[in-house]
């Protein structure tokens, strides 16, 4: 029996380079080898934008299309949205019972999480609502329905998963071992920063480069990155490490690489010229990525169908969870429920 992977994410945008570089790319590698399951996050994404369902909305298709052009094959993995597994949001309600309020307010993505929104929003402390703080609690709700063993995520959603374990080791201990504990696996690529120096590639930041942006727009893009400040004229020396471009030339330039740092530390090669050069070596590395996005673009039925056989596959699964976490907590009243 293979091992079962869940991973997803929030639509809340389309995906960018740091999605695919942190988890995409790693996705479709590790399908061959693991059950993997991949949540459209919709109702995860509501908890902050309960406000504006239709961005909501128009993401989940955005988002399923970005996972299938980087190639997650729904033969191999399952792709579903979060509202159409009732399941999940059943269990987030038993799960509630098992956490604290002090214990939510103490989860350190969270807290990031409500920081940020105040410095962007000016959002205070009391309008912070009930679902938003308990979404590590739906969160565990989306891996353990599916029995997942492996959850691959990025460092800043390590605290998630050990606030998932905790409810995890809760449940079994009140009503009996039911539920796979689940473990973090940490990707080797690290975050991707943004364009504009930003410690992070980020929908809401407006710096980042999309899987869907064509030539023209990735050349803009990367026109308006960051670069060494001390270069003022064009063959003036510079340093690659205090710039975006030679930030990304790192990343998606493996043959050119060598010479990009050295001429610009020479002072032999002007940003411009630079700048062109990168936009075109990832403009080559999206290529395959936009085609096979755009055959699906071009399918928007065949889409579809991939969601709806996945949601049959989810729900099947978490079903059969319920029905034992419904027996566990003696609330299976009648025979065949
Ligand atoms: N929290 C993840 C994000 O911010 C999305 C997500 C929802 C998720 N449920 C999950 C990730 C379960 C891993 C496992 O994008």
């Amino acid at each position: 029996m293979k091992k079962i992977i869940l991973t997803g994410d929030r639509p809340t945008g389309k995906l960018h380079i740091g999605h695919y570089l942190g988890s995409l790319e790693n996705r479709a590698k590790l399908q061959d080898e693991y059950d993997q399951y991949i949540i459209i996050a919709d109702v995860q994404a509501l908890t902050d934008n309960f406000d504006n369902p239709e961005k909501v909305r128009k993401n989940v298709l955005e988002v399923t299309m970005d996972n299938l052009a980087c190639g997650i094959d729904p033969d191999k993995s399952t792709i579903f949205i979060q509202s159409m597994i009732p399941e999940i949001a059943e269990l987030t309600i038993f799960y509630s019972n098992l956490v604290t309020v002090a214990r939510l307010e103490r989860n350190p993505t969270v807290k990031t999480e409500i920081s940020q929104k105040k410095e962007l929003f000016g959002v205070e402390g009391d309008s912070l609502t009930y679902g938003f703080l308990g979404y590590p609690v739906s969160q565990t709700a989306d891996i353990t329905a599916f029995n997942a063993d492996i959850v691959p995520v990025g460092e800043d959603q390590l605290p998630m998963i050990e606030q998932a374990k905790e409810i995890v080791r809760k449940f079994n201990s009140l009503y009996g071992d039911v539920i796979t504990e689940p473990k973090a696996m940490i990707g080797n690529v690290a975050r991707v920063k943004g364009l504009d120096g930003n410690n992070k590639m980020g929908k809401s930041l407006g710096n980042a480069i999309y899987l869907s942006d064509n030539e023209q727009t990735i050349t803009l893009k990367v026109m308006s990155a960051i670069t060494d400040e001390t270069k003022i004229k064009k063959y003036d020396k510079a340093n690659p490490d205090k710039c975006m471009v030679g930030y990304y030339h790192d990343i998606f330039s493996e043959k050119d690489k060598e010479k990009v740092f050295l001429e610009c530390r020479q002072g032999l090669r002007g940003c411009v010229d630079c700048k062109k050069q990168l936009a075109s070596n990832i403009t080559k590395t999206l290529a395959p990525i936009r085609e096979k996005r755009k055959y699906y673009e071009e399918r928007p039925e065949l889409v579809e169908q991939i969601l709806k056989e996945g949601i049959k596959k989810a729900r099947k699964k978490a079903r059969q969870t319920m029905k034992k976490v419904k027996k566990a907590m003696k609330i299976n009243y009648f025979k065949n429920n």
